[in-house]
């Protein structure tokens, strides 16, 4: 990863114009073709262990935020994630997420550990998405195995950012994406579609910022107003825009891996299968267990659906297969290594 500008096919002025809605019919076409080629009909699955819904932060879109005291809280045992991560490697899902809210309870040691566990267990890739942390650990869980990090900006405008994150460190965040990239992590980042305050310059801006990183991830999902929060107000983002989004991403960035967010399919039921034709290559189905799953409650909906996580994997798979897509049981590694320059 490195920050330059480079030649982009789109001007500011093109890509506004397509989060417009201007050409729909093109953008959505063209991001379905380059998703095509470079991953046929498959789709990378991640099972995503959300293991401690604790956080130090207060950002004001999220309900995990401290100051929520409504929310019950939870933290999984290193058993418990053990379990969780078998299921799903025994659930035929080469890659996994392990995700928390900013919970300095678990020690790098101890997160060091399980991804030596989980290694030495099954064959299967680990993305961290663990927050803000200091150098030396996300070094010493990289020399654990640990393939890839997940650290979203949720924007790119300075401004904004300190406005949906109070007291939190934006230079020190783009700088922690420098490091992981150091350290051959396969790094991602990321945007909330529709944040308050947020317009279509601002997306633009976002869009050509992500481009700058050269990610091997970029996750986008849409806003969702959290009744707990100083958001609870504020009106949802758009399907259609965050949809947009990732198209032009996908344009962008045709080797980078691009989730269809849970966010879209509470907005919209049938959104995250549609975006799955529109440039997203990847799902990430809750593998948290069941008992907690409802409290990992960023937004209203998410981890709402019903029935184990097994009888979920199977639907996702019958709907996949539905639409002629096929879930892949590969690590799903990105494909962006040979664009860099
Ligand atoms: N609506 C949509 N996405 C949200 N996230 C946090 N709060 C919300 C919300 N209210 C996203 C952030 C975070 C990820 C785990 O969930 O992008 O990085």
């Amino acid at each position: 990863m490195t920050i330059t500008s480079r030649n982009r096919p789109f001007s500011r002025a093109q890509i506004r114009e397509l989060l417009e809605g201007k050409d729909d019919d093109w953008l959505f076409s063209r991001a379905a073709l380059a998703t095509e080629l470079e991953f046929g009909n498959e789709v990378y699955l991640r099972a995503i262990v959300e293991f401690s819904n604790y956080c130090a932060n207060q950002c004001h879109y999220c309900g995990l935020r401290a100051a929520n005291r409504a929310l019950g809280r939870y933290r999984l045992s290193t058993d418990s994630i053990l379990g969780a991560v078998h299921r799903a490697a025994a659930n035929d899902i080469g890659s996994v997420v392990l995700q928390s809210g900013d919970d300095s309870y678990f020690r790098a040691d101890t997160i060091g550990w399980l991804i030596r566990e989980i290694k030495a267990r099954h064959d299967i890739a680990i993305t961290l998405s663990l927050g803000e942390r200091p150098a030396d650990e996300l070094g010493l869980w990289r020399y654990a195995g640990a393939d890839r990090y997940l650290l979203k900006m949720e924007t790119f405008d300075r401004t904004l950012f300190e406005r949906c994150r109070p007291g939190a460190d934006f230079d020190g965040r783009l700088k922690q994406l420098e490091w992981l990239a150091a350290m051959g992590y396969q790094v991602g980042s990321g945007i909330i579609v529709g944040l308050p305050g947020m317009t279509l310059d601002t997306l633009a801006a976002d869009i050509e910022a992500l481009c700058d990183l050269n990610l091997d991830m970029i996750a986008c999902g849409p806003f969702i107003p959290h009744p707990q929060t100083p958001f609870a107000a504020a009106k949802s983002g758009d399907v259609l825009s965050c949809q947009r989004v990732t198209a032009l991403l996908r344009l962008l960035n045709p080797g980078a891996n691009i989730p269809a967010t849970s966010a879209l399919e509470v907005l919209k039921p049938g959104a995250r299968l549609k975006s799955l034709r529109r440039g997203c290559n990847v799902v990430m189905p809750s593998f948290t267990p069941e008992d907690v799953n409802a409290n990992y409650n960023i937004y209203p909906g998410k981890n709402g659906s019903n029935g184990d996580a097994r009888a979920r994997l199977h639907a996702l798979r019958a709907a996949l297969a539905a639409e002629g897509l096929v879930a892949a049981s590969c690590r799903g590694d990105a494909k962006t290594r040979r664009y860099r320059r």
